[in-house]
């Protein structure tokens, strides 16, 4: 079969093109290349996208997904990555780079991921983190990451094998076991409405609940966590959280509220606001 005629029968052209990289382990551009895809192949491509056209995450269906360029382990136990996420993690390099040329009061530079799911935060900063060591001796990192879910913590168990990164993993309802201060926190946390969920997205109904909700009015976790974070920044510390497009302006009030300094917004690619850096 050709692929455009799997294409047509699936009725999913993007869905169509990323089963296809996983059932023959190939690069996105060889799929394009391949010019008859067997009966056995377009069989199991079109059942696993008829389970996802009935709702659920390809992510889950295939077992992993890309999250700044590199494979992840995902599973119905964590939050599909978006890609979303990746403007936190940009912005998450750059500080940690400005950081290595002006030193932190730790004798180990320390990040905490929290709210880590299957870790893909914590685990691309080891990444840079490793690469600054390799360059530099002196500079040492310290990455933990915690969440409130052992089935999700065991998934970025799984991801930090994968990716080789050596990372602290801890089990605790936000910050309530979690010990030391922090150069850098960065957080993804729940932040859906409680009525909002699913309303656009049925994919997201499969999704952990408690990934997704943030309260009535999404804000819960910004409180709570803005509540305690301070004891646990180092002076020039950071908290980066992800917000939804229209929470900017209630997550920086919050801030003021709880007697942080400067508070600066960041977009997305769509141009929606996305990260709010928060500084003590
Ligand atoms: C939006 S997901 C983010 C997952 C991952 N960081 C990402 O960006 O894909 C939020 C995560 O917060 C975790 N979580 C929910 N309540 C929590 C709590 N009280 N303490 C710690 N983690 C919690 C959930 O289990 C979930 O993994």
């Amino acid at each position: 079969m050709k692929l455009a005629q799997l294409i047509a029968q699936t009725g999913e052209h993007e869905a169509t093109i990323q089963v296809l990289c996983h059932l023959l382990e190939a690069e996105r551009t060889n799929v394009f290349l391949i010019k008859d895809i067997s009966e056995s192949v377009a069989k199991e491509a079109i059942k696993i996208i008829d389970q996802y056209k009935k709702g659920t995450p390809l992510a889950y269906l295939l077992g992993s997904t890309y999250f700044y360029n590199r494979k992840f382990i995902v599973t119905p136990a964590v939050l599909v990555p978006r890609h979303d996420t990746e403007v936190l993690v940009e912005l998450a390099e750059k500080k940690i780079i400005a950081d290595s040329l002006l030193g932190s009061e730790n004798p180990t530079y320390q990040i905490l991921d929290l709210c880590c799911g299957s870790g893909i935060i914590g685990i691309s900063l080891a990444y840079l983190c490793d690469w600054l060591h390799h360059n530099n001796r002196e500079l040492r990192y310290e990455i933990t990451a915690v969440d409130y879910s052992p089935e999700a913590l065991a998934v970025a168990a799984q991801n930090a094998s994968l990716h080789h990164a050596d990372i602290n993993l801890v089990y605790s309802d936000l910050l309530e076991d979690v010990h030391g201060k922090f150069d850098l926190l960065v957080c993804n946390p729940p932040y859906v409405r409680t009525a909002d969920i699913g309303v656009e997205d049925k994919w997201v109904l499969k999704e952990p609940h408690m990934a997704l909700d943030g309260g009535i009015d999404g804000l819960y976790f910004y409180r709570r966590i803005l509540a305690t974070a301070k004891k646990h920044l180092t002076t020039h510390g950071m908290i980066m959280f992800e917000i939804g497009y229209d929470q900017a302006a209630a997550v920086e009030q919050i801030a003021l509220e709880h007697g942080y300094s400067m508070v600066k917004v960041y977009k997305d690619l769509a141009n929606r606001n996305r990260v709010v850096t928060i500084r003590v």
